[in-house]
């Protein structure tokens, strides 16, 4: 059936009638672009599929199936506290209401109870892979990894290092324990059994919060760290709020940037994943395109937490790696849809802000178009943690990583003008396929659509999530 498929920043592909073949390791093995309805028995043929050796899943008119959401900054420990606190701006918001949220997960029977729904409500909004923050312990983090390990979602998992400036109810007692449950969390997250495949879906990643909640030793301690560790990514947060730029330049003296900091701990590298990056400088966003780090664009939290409008445009046109971040609870919704919507309509408010000096073929004060936001929804989000060869869009050997999409009007979204709405229901759809048709679908869906429109999600092949689904 229908199928969207990404493919560049500016570029993505509407197939009315594609084929793809998943394998049984959750792989796709091959796909064919068209192929219509009287020939598919032959496609398969072809491909040495004869029947009884195949499942074969058929979309009716109104579906359609696209890559998962890659959430590059999402805060699990946070969603207990959606909607909460959007009044105050980031120093205040972490002391009022984040820290004391955190904090109670000191206790594993909360994360227990609340860490399942967690994951469950991220998987059912579409996110196939997310890059978590959790808190400061070791044994909650834990938990959250094994639940989304048993939910088969794709991850990444860190626990925040934190050792001052941070209220006496949530800080680390130094450094070195710090480090030590870092280690212990990695050790533990990569004893997790694999799938059948062999392959990881749950990855360790390095989680110092950022620079004003780390010492100097811990900073070093973490850098040394993980140059021994190259393949573990490193997650933190950077100049998201003037307030928090003037404190961290206080703080680290010798540092000519807020990304300099970073850059003289070694933590500033090919899979590092910053997010914000709200007023980063011309010269940051030199330094970080030459150590390769990617940044979590958060357009909902920056809103939320009244921090700004970060220039999503210029960190492209510079090189810069993007993806997407719901940034929860900082952002107020876990959905990447709306992230979506947000980082839409921040890049007009930059348009519409800026003097009109754009230039042919870059995207620097430009409105992201359709193309550019699923980009960075799916394959920018997988450049930014390093999953490019392996998620973010489909195609042979690629892990099957997807949503099945429905902007049907039983899907219960009254926002969505859906397919059937005003047709005659004895018209044949299969033959009507149309990549005009598709294209409006998707779109419905992108700026318009919620977690209703999202039927069944899809990671490695298995179906863990979605309306449709009943685990
Ligand atoms: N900076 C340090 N911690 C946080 C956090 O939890 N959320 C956001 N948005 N920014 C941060
Ligand atoms: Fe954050």
């Amino acid at each position: 059936g229908p199928v969207i498929n990404p493919e560049s920043l500016t570029n993505f592909h509407a197939l009315p009638r594609c084929l793809i073949a998943v394998s049984p390791d959750g792989n796709i093995a091959w796909i064919e672009d068209d192929v219509i309805r009287s020939e598919l028995e032959a496609a398969l043929g072809q491909h040495g599929l004869l029947q009884g050796d195949y499942i074969l899943t058929e979309l009716k008119p109104g579906e359609f199936i696209m890559p998962g959401f890659i959430d590059t900054h999402i805060h699990a420990c946070q969603v207990p506290n959606l909607g909460v606190g959007g009044e105050d701006q980031l120093l205040d918001w972490l002391n009022n209401y984040t820290f004391p949220t955190e904090a109670r997960f000191k206790d594993m029977g909360y994360a227990t109870r609340v860490y399942p729904d967690i994951v469950n409500r991220v998987i059912n909004s579409g996110t196939t892979t997310s890059c978590y923050y959790a808190t400061l312990h070791l044994e909650a983090t834990k938990i959250l990894a094994d639940v989304i390990h048993e939910k088969g979602q794709r991850a990444f998992v860190g626990k925040c290092n934190m050792d001052r400036n941070s209220p006496d109810y949530y800080v680390e007692p130094s450094a070195e324990e710090s480090l030590e449950s870092t280690e212990a969390l990695i050790d533990y997250i990569q004893g997790l059994p694999r799938t059948p495949s062999g392959e990881a879906l749950v990855h360790p990643i390095i989680t110092p919060r950022f620079a004003i909640s780390c010492t100097d030793k811990l900073l070093t301690e973490l850098g040394d760290f993980a140059e021994s560790v190259p393949d573990i990514p490193i997650q933190t947060h950077i100049s998201e709020n003037p307030k928090e730029i003037e404190e961290t330049l206080e703080l680290f003296p010798n540092a000519s940037s807020y990304a300099d900091v970073y850059d003289q701990f070694k933590l500033l590298r090919n899979n590092t994943i910053l997010g914000h990056g709200v007023y980063l400088t011309d010269d940051e966003l030199q330094l970080i395109v030459t150590r390769g780090a990617g940044v979590a664009h958060c357009p909902a939290s920056n809103f939320n937490l009244s921090s700004g409008m970060a220039k999503v445009g210029k960190m492209l046109d510079y090189g810069v790696k993007v993806g997407l971040g719901t940034d929860v609870s900082g952002g107020n919704n876990p959905s990447m849809l709306y992230t979506i919507q947000m980082a839409s309509t921040t890049s007009k408010m930059v348009a519409i802000q800026s003097t009109g000096e754009e230039e042919e073929g870059t995207f620097t004060n430009k409105r992201l178009d359709t193309a550019t936001l699923l980009y960075l929804a799916t394959l920018g989000g997988a450049d930014v943690c390093c999953l490019k060869h392996r998620i973010g869009s489909f195609s042979t050997e690629k892990a099957f990583d997807a949503l099945l999409v429905s902007v049907r009007d039983d899907t219960g979204n009254p926002a969505v003008w859906g397919y059937n709405q005003g047709r005659d229901p004895t018209e044949e759809p299969h033959s009507r396929y149309e990549d005009k048709d598709l294209k409006e679908w998707f779109q419905r869906f992108f700026y318009c659509g919620d977690d209703r429109n999202i039927r069944r999600v899809f990671v490695q092949g298995a179906l863990i999530g979605g309306q449709e689904f009943q685990g």
